[in-house]
């Protein structure tokens, strides 16, 4: 008998799916295959795939072609399953040629053409509006989301805009995207907005975005004022528009395992969080020479009230902070002080001064332990009062790790909120309000235009 092996995610089951079936079958006389788990998609970065594994797994068995189903979870399972299920032939579409030769060395190879011009991509594409994303802003970080947002299916970011007309078109003619000086015509050009401006100017281009009927993804720190959050989050509701802060933090998946971990009772009660996150900026930079709105907390402060207020919640009782200015009278170092009802945090961030950026997670049980770059969490610590005992907890982060939050950003907008708790209004509306004391604090303005 001659046992056969293939792989695949199997959504929205087509024709090119059917007829890989089919040939893998008539290869041999019994057919195994392989559906991947969406948290492996996810690793891998195979994001927006829409039908479930149950779903998944019925449509490969509806073909009457197979013979066993089993899951696919993790890399390198191929050759572990080829041994244990004594497989003769791996079989997979030609778009793989090559990719599995080095399976020769267990069984038959054999790459079967594909069928042209059909996908799961392209059904996934068909199957839903295409959001045109516009971004507003043309600086470091709009120039990380454009290769990352070409990484979720389902959206093309076409626009840019900037008041500064050149500006704008040197961004647009890099990503091959249109260029727009007139806030108006490019509102109309596009689907949802993406902030990436200065701090200062978030306020009026979401106010603006959200009056045109735009969903809005809107860079870290949103608002500086948390009467403003609210305002805006109220509006949006009423709009039955998704406005949604980007801290990628929130939405990379090791952060989440972080989350559930800590939450999970394996430390205990949490009663104290210390998280730190320094970047050496020059003296030159935006951020350490825009006198109002420039200086470590505004830039890193979200970041590092993110466990806090997700692991303490949205009300605290006190907060206070401790600052190092430089000349200009800019905090280079800041640390907060917050006093929850159930435990303490510290926050500290540096742009003109360097320290181990770490996140501390401290327990009743025990302590969660996560090293810089933290805020990317991709490994992460448990230990005990018995020394000698550690958990150790592994996920992946690919690239600068935004595609995940436009993932799920754009799964709001098609209507699937389980990506709400990830950052929710009040805890955005929170840490605008923490940015509003820390500004008073400062003695400086919290935002331009009226609130
Ligand atoms: N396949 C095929 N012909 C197609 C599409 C897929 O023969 N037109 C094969 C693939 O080569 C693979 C199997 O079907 O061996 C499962 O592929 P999968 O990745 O699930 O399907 P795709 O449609 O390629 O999915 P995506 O667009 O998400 O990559």
């Amino acid at each position: 008998m001659t046992r056969v092996i293939t792989y695949g995610t199997f959504d929205l089951f087509h024709e090119g799916h059917y007829r890989l079936l089919q040939r893998a079958k008539a290869l041999g006389d019994y057919l195994i295959v392989g559906v991947t788990t969406d948290k492996y998609d996810m690793e891998r970065g195979k994001l927006n795939v829409v039908d479930s594994l149950p779903e998944r797994i019925e449509n490969v068995r509806k073909t009457g072609f197979v013979d066993e189903i089993i899951i696919e979870e993790t890399q390198g399972q191929k050759v572990s399953d080829v041994q244990k299920y004594h497989i003769d032939i791996f079989t997979v579409g030609s778009d793989w040629i090559g990719a599995f030769d080095y399976m020769k060395d267990y069984c038959r190879v054999v790459y079967l053409d594909r069928t042209k011009n059909i996908s799961s991509t392209m059904l996934r594409e068909q199957n839903k509006k295409i959001q045109k994303i516009g971004v507003i802003g043309s600086g470091r970080i709009a120039n990380r989301f454009i290769p990352e947002s070409k990484l979720v299916s389902g959206v093309s970011t076409q626009a840019v805009y900037n008041p500064h007309r050149e500006s704008a078109e040197r961004f647009a003619e890099k990503w091959e995207i249109d260029a727009y000086d007139d806030m108006d015509a490019f509102l109309e050009a596009v689907d949802v907005v993406y902030i990436a401006s200065p701090h200062e100017t978030h306020y009026e281009y979401i106010k603006a975005s959200l009056e045109h009927g735009k969903h809005v993804l809107c860079e870290k720190p949103m608002v500086l004022e948390q009467k403003k959050a609210e305002a805006l989050f109220a509006y949006a509701k009423e709009r039955k528009l998704i406005l949604f802060e980007g801290i990628k933090t929130a939405y990379c998946p090791g952060f989440e395992k972080l989350l559930g971990i800590a939450c999970s009772g394996t430390i205990g009660s949490i009663r104290y969080i210390d998280a730190c996150f320094t970047k050496l900026e020059e003296k030159t930079s935006r951020e350490l020479s825009d006198k109002k709105y420039g200086g470590s907390f505004t830039e890193l402060g979200s970041y590092c009230l993110l466990p806090a207020i997700k692991l303490f919640g949205s009300t605290y009782e006190d907060v206070r902070f401790d600052v190092v200015r430089d000349e200009n009278g800019l905090d280079i170092f800041t640390k907060a002080s917050l006093a929850f009802p159930r435990g303490l945090a510290t926050v500290t961030c540096g742009l003109g001064v360097k320290a181990e950026g770490r996140l501390l997670i401290a327990g009743t049980k025990g302590y969660i332990t996560v090293e810089a770059p933290w805020w990317k969490t991709t490994y992460f610590e448990v230990h005990y009062e018995d020394a000698s005992r550690v958990d150790k907890y592994s996920e992946r982060f690919l690239g600068d790790g935004l595609r995940y939050e436009i993932r799920d950003f754009l799964n709001m907008i098609n209507g699937n909120n389980k990506s709400e708790f990830k950052l929710t209004r009040g805890e955005s509306t929170a840490m605008a309000g923490i940015m509003e004391k820390f500004m008073a604090h400062e003695k400086r303005p919290a935002a331009n235009g009226e609130g």
